[in-house]
């Protein structure tokens, strides 16, 4: 037998969940503010609750994946939670989620915070990852349950952290997909064609995760690890003056500039607080707020 589990919301995200939870043989219970929205997976076999206090009381383990925290706590507030386990996979910011921990503990239930790192279709599949935080024995306790998921990576007892490594891997991979887009858009001013690009731009986003010259991700690691950021023959002011080229062909392909700008701009204020003849990494000193 299966642990039991409740799954609380049924937008696309809580729908994979509870239906991976189903096809992997786990009583499945859920509640949604929009009771429709449960059919299909009433048809696999789920139990629809009719109120939150039936969902909850249905398994020790709540899985909760809804729009933000304010959702949560419009579906559970002033339910019976006592000695239940609420592992919130919704997007946060870190101080929410340690908000949300306090208000859990004071309804007497515990709570672990997620960051789910796969759009629906990859729940359940071999690629997919949470960042779970939180107490780590409540992970301990539910993790063969949760592992149905997707690999259950725990990083530390702050219930802010799972989705402070959500927003910094959200960031990192929308910044580096709009300026793909960037890119596309300056290049499709002259026909050049985005598939055209694509070989391209694959060459550069591969590089930079793999060691060798071009790999920038070991080398600004290493750079911010030792605090030094020499500048050799790729000085700061260099790269500034060609940010501005940037922003002048990003203007003259009649695009949007305002993430061309953005860039240049960083990079001269580093330059102005003094880093013109450092390299690249000096930036992090205007990025800290140094
Ligand atoms: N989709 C993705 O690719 C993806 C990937 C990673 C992480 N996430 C995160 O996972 C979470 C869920 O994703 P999703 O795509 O399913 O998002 P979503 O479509 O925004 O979630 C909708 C769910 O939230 C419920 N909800 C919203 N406001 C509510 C309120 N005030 N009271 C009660 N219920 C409320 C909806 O209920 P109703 O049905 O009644 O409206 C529905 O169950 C989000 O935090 C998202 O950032 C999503």
């Amino acid at each position: 037998m299966k642990a039991p589990v409740t799954v609380v919301g049924l937008g696309p995200m809580g729908k994979a969940m509870a239906a991976t939870f189903l096809k992997n043989g786990h009583p499945t219970t859920v509640w949604n503010r929009t009771a429709s929205k449960a059919a299909p997976l009433v048809e696999q076999g789920a139990t629809l609750a009719a109120t939150p206090d039936e969902a909850l009381a249905a398994s020790e383990l709540v899985v909760i994946s809804q729009t933000d925290y304010k959702a949560m706590y419009s579906s559970l507030d002033g339910a019976q939670m006592k000695g239940r386990v609420l592992v919130n996979l919704s997007s946060g910011s870190p101080d929410e989620l340690r908000r949300a921990g306090e208000w859990a503990s004071g309804n007497g239930a515990e709570l672990l915070t997620g960051g789910v790192m796969v759009p629906p279709p990859g729940i359940g599949q071999p690629s997919a990852y949470i960042f779970y935080s939180g107490p780590e024995e409540l992970l301990d306790r539910h993790r063969e349950t949760l592992r149905e998921l997707g690999d259950t990576t725990y990083v530390g007892a702050d219930h802010g952290l799972s989705n402070l490594y959500y927003q910094a891997q959200l960031y990192l991979f929308w910044s580096t997909l709009t300026a793909y887009m960037h890119s596309i858009a300056m290049l499709e001013s002259a026909g050049v064609s985005a598939e055209q690009f694509r070989p391209f731009a694959t060459e550069t986003v591969t590089s930079l995760g793999i060691d060798g010259p071009m790999g920038f991700l070991r080398i600004i690691t290493d750079e911010i690890g030792a605090g030094t950021y020499p500048g050799g023959d790729n000085t700061l002011l260099m790269q500034a003056v060609g940010a501005d080229h940037m922003v002048e062909t990003a203007e003259a392909a009649g695009i949007d500039t305002l993430g061309p700008r953005a860039l240049r701009d960083l990079l001269w204020r580093a330059v102005n607080a003094g880093h013109g003849a450092d390299g690249l990494t000096s930036v992090i000193n205007v990025i800290r707020g140094a």
